[in-house]
């Protein structure tokens, strides 16, 4: 064993200083000899076909090197398969692949490339690509597509069933005392990270090496590789840094294959970088959709009935809704539930994940029918939901791994003053401002992978380590929290250990999607190291010249690279004497986890937290301002609490910002987004964050993985828009069953 002392510390960044300096390269970054730059057109209508191309112009104009259309673009090998990253496998975001013929699905698919020697000229060029149409009539918005609808069997790659029942809703109905009856809206969201999606592709022979801005590089490999009918292995992708991903990184759109393709036909390096603009059609979205739910409950408050229907649009060639109804109907202990998805083909591209993708949207319709039924019953808002809780999935039965959920709610309301709430709509005032507190439920539960993570652990004869997985850093901090977690295993300091990731040629981690990168990754990373520690633990008990000779080895402890007996400190060796002896450079040891199907199979894994809100509203100009958040969030083990807190804290903010301000809409004439640039798609500024606070309540989980980590990439997400919708109707009296609730609203 060893002192653990690493975890958890709010330790600093390992590569921020490389970061703010410039020194972290991302796949826009990476310079090569005789590098062209790719530029994407995209198609200017959203349904038809094109009838020609004219690119005599875009040919002539200077340093132009090759233009390529679906008329001579080699066919890609195979037709891409939709699985879900998570499988770790083959992951492209939609079955369509652009440029295959003339026909038109969406706006902004891809019509063209244009390579030039310079960006600019590029873009230069790519304005004067003249394409014909053959415009048909678009669907893309709801009000549209809603004749249309059906229920499809499944979503979601095939993943999750399209109808989900338990019990008998119309008898949980029929029994209740009170009943919520509501319908939700919710807008479309586009994905916009700092770094706009980015590959540079080369190829040396039929050897092609990727630099892609991705969640998961065997992603990319294994797409790619598909798409161009490569054996994975002549495909090595490399993504050290990304900035940014959300989900718009997880599934593999066409660029890298297209930019590997342009570098095949023009034979040189190709850049390719999505524009701003680019990324409102290129890399999914969350779905515009309407959820309509109806609760039946007792007059003490419980749940007797759930009822929950969405609706939603989704491309022509794939079935895919954001799984808004999934922890929506597992969080509350109500026997009688419904769930059905509603599809209607429209023109866009296949939406994507996209942070807590459905948990946020599903929570935000849910969590506000159950305040709308606290304030019908008079029951507190957190009582409410005390009275439904559950200690066990309501689906399966299983026992939830761990929960934490009730201190959650205790924490958060202590630390928030909840207990200052005049439950009374309306009743709090600061000057001419309406103040109101809201809360909700956050939940998003814990995914595993389906397959091995790897990870590799090598100790130098110095007394260092390094530690490898393929892991690109994403941006949340995984080279940080690696360090640390593998400083505790090999019972090293973590200045002395280094974490590298980012390469296919590293061992295998899938896709960091879910919020599973904590905890696959500390799982495989854990794994290498002690695996490395029991090694040279073993090595030096079997040796004849070490002070530990003939130790048992489950009595050696180590601390601070020295191997000890646990009752004995004085008698042991460090790492470094051990090697030197034995003339040993290095010494390696691999690792592999999986979560156990048993685990899998009889427990139910959740991250829970409780999220609070206050906003004061003015009712003149309909102004709303977010003055506090809190939330309370039981992620299991923390391995680094700032990097945590961190996560935690971007998720509440980004449910603000989908609470108040983001939103995408299709102009229905036209098949096209609306907004296009950060000048119309808002987000929040600084001056619109409030005062945020994040509460960790650790909790013990010994059957999610070795260490006990939950994840805290999505959950702080979950719950932040309806604690914003609940305090705007406690503020005001004013129930808005829309996202995002805009200063008409309020008037
Ligand atoms: Mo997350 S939306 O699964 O990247």
């Amino acid at each position: 064993m060893t002192t653990a002392s690493a975890i958890g510390q709010p330790l600093d960044r390992v590569d921020g200083r490389h970061k703010v300096s410039g020194g972290a390269h991302y796949s826009a970054d990476i310079q090569l000899d005789g590098l062209a730059y790719a530029v994407i057109v995209g198609a200017r209508v959203a349904s038809g076909r094109i009838t020609g191309f004219d690119t005599t112009e875009a040919l002539e104009a200077v340093g132009v090197v090759k233009i390529l259309t679906h008329e001579n673009l080699p066919k890609i090998a195979t037709q891409p398969p939709l699985i879900p990253s998570l499988a770790g496998m083959p992951a492209p975001g939609q079955t369509f692949f652009p440029m295959q013929d003339g026909t038109i699905y969406y706006e902004g698919q891809p019509v063209a490339v244009v390579v030039a020697d310079t960006l600019e000229r590029a873009q230069a060029a790519a304005a004067l690509v003249r394409v014909a149409y053959e415009e048909t009539p678009s669907v893309t918005t709801l009000a549209q597509g809603r004749d249309q609808a059906y229920e499809p069997k499944a979503i979601f790659g095939g993943f999750v069933p399209g109808r989900n029942q338990r019990g008998d809703v119309e008898a949980g109905l029929a029994q209740a005392d009170v009943r919520v009856d509501a319908t939700y809206t919710y807008a479309a969201n586009n994905h916009n990270p700092i770094e706009p999606s980015a590959t540079t592709a080369a190829w040396d022979e039929d050897q092609l090496t990727l630099w892609d801005a991705t969640q998961g590089v065997a992603s990319t490999q294994l797409t790619v590789a598909a798409l161009l009918g490569l054996t994975p292995s002549k495909v090595r992708v490399i993504s050290h840094f990304v900035g940014g991903s959300f989900g718009c990184k997880a599934m593999i759109w066409a660029h890298p294959a297209l930019a590997a393709l342009a570098a095949r036909e023009t034979g040189r390096p190709i850049k390719l970088s999505l524009t701003r603009e680019q990324m409102f059609t290129s890399v999914g979205h969350r779905e515009e959709q309407e959820q309509h739910l109806t609760l039946g409950a007792s007059s003490d408050g419980r749940l007797t009935a759930l009822r929950h229907h969405k609706l939603s649009p989704t491309s022509h060639f794939d079935e895919w809704a954001e799984p808004s109804l999934g922890v929506a109907g597992q969080i509350y202990g109500c026997p009688n539930y419904e769930g059905v998805y509603r599809l209607f083909r429209a023109n866009t591209m296949t939406p994507t994940f996209m942070r807590a993708p459905g948990e946020a949207t599903g929570m935000y319709a849910l969590e506000c029918a159950m305040d709308d039924l606290a304030h019908q019953l008079g029951i507190d808002p957190i009582e409410l939901r005390l009275r439904n809780y559950t200690d066990t999935d309501p689906g399966t039965g299983n026992p939830w791994s761990s929960s934490g959920l009730k201190e959650c709610y205790e924490r958060g309301a202590g630390r928030f003053g909840w207990e200052r709430r005049n439950p009374e709509p309306r009743s709090h005032r600061d000057g001419n401002w309406l103040i109101g507190y809201g809360m909700a439920t956050a939940a998003y539960p814990v995914y595993g992978p389906n397959n091995p993570q790897r990870a590799r652990a090598r100790l130098y004869s110095d007394g260092t380590a390094v530690i490898q997985a393929a892991t690109p850093d994403f941006g949340t901090g995984v080279a940080t929290v690696m360090t640390q977690v593998a400083a505790d295993a090999l019972g090293i300091p973590v200045e002395r250990c280094r974490f590298e990731g980012g390469d296919t040629t590293l061992p295998t981690i899938a896709a960091a999607v879910g919020s599973s990168g904590a905890g696959m990754i500390s799982a495989a990373v854990h794994t290498a190291a002690t695996n490395l520690r029991d090694q040279l633990v073993a090595q030096a008990t079997a040796d004849s010249q070490s002070p530990l000779h003939g130790a048992d080895p489950s009595t050696v402890v180590v601390q601070d690279g020295r191997m000890t007996l646990r009752d004995q400190p004085n008698v042991g060796e460090s790492y470094a004497e051990l090697l030197h002896r034995n003339f040993l450079p290095d010494v390696e040891a691999g690792g592999a986890w999986s979560p156990s199907p048993q685990n899998t199979n009889n427990y139910a894994m959740m991250t829970f937290g409780a999220q609070f809100a206050e906003v004061a509203v003015d009712p003149d100009l309909g102004v709303i301002r977010v003055r506090r958040m809190v939330g309370a969030f039981a992620p299991g083990r923390v391995l680094n609490s700032k990097t945590a807190e961190s996560q935690l804290m971007g998720g509440m903010l980004w449910g603000m910002s989908q609470a108040l301000l983001e939103a995408n809409f299709m102009d229905p004439r036209r098949g096209r987004w609306v907004a296009s640039s950060l000048g119309e798609y808002l987000v929040p500024v600084n001056a619109d964050a409030p005062e945020v606070e994040v509460e960790l309540v650790e909790v013990d989980d010994q059957i999610v993985n070795p260490l006990g980590v939950k994840g805290v990439g999505e959950v702080g997400q979950v719950g932040a828009a309806a604690a914003i919708a609940n305090a705007i109707h406690h503020a005001t009296g004013r129930r808005v069953r829309k996202m995002p609730i805009t200063i008409e609203d309020m008037l």
